[in-house]
């Protein structure tokens, strides 16, 4: 399947963005704003991925999905703090690489992965997953 132009959009953005290591202002914008210190480009905030664990029923053994995850917020933070496994997905390789530092880092590897793809074409078969979120995925 041919890539959108606002998939091909986003691919350039972000890629660019995600390629650039924030800066403690940001980081600290961030924290003050949402809650969370990933170098989000979403809204998400803290207190709406705490509601998510509980909405989603998320738990050990799960599999949480997350489209368009950037550098990991809020799929990687779900999983950590429900114990359920995860699969972070978006364009940019950059986003990827980041999101795996930080699972590596926090001790969770194990149960998150993360792969390169387009919303428009998953590479999964149907029912592997319990529960979906996604921010702003263009397709
Ligand atoms: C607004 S950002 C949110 C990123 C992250 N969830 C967060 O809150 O920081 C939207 C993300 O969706 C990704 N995205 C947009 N369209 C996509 C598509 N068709 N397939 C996969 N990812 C896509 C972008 O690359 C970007 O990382």
């Amino acid at each position: 399947m041919v890539p959108s132009r606002d998939e091909r959009e986003a691919a350039a953005l972000f890629a660019e963005r995600y390629g650039r290591p924030g800066s403690d202002a940001t980081r600290d914008l961030e924290r003050l704003v949402i809650g969370s210190d990933f170098g989000a480009n979403g809204y998400t905030t803290m207190a709406q991925a705490d509601l998510l664990v509980e909405r989603l029923d998320l738990a050990e053994g799960k599999r949480l999905l997350d489209v368009g995850s950037g550098r990991g917020w809020p799929g990687l933070y779900l999983a950590k703090k429900s114990g359920c496994g995860v699969v972070v997905t978006d364009l940019p390789e950059e986003a990827m690489r980041t999101a795996a530092h930080r699972a590596g880092s926090e001790g969770f590897s194990d149960r998150a992965h993360m792969v390169v793809a387009s919303a428009r074409r998953l590479p999964f078969g149907t029912a592997t997953f319990n529960a979906i979120v996604h921010t702003d995925v263009l397709c």
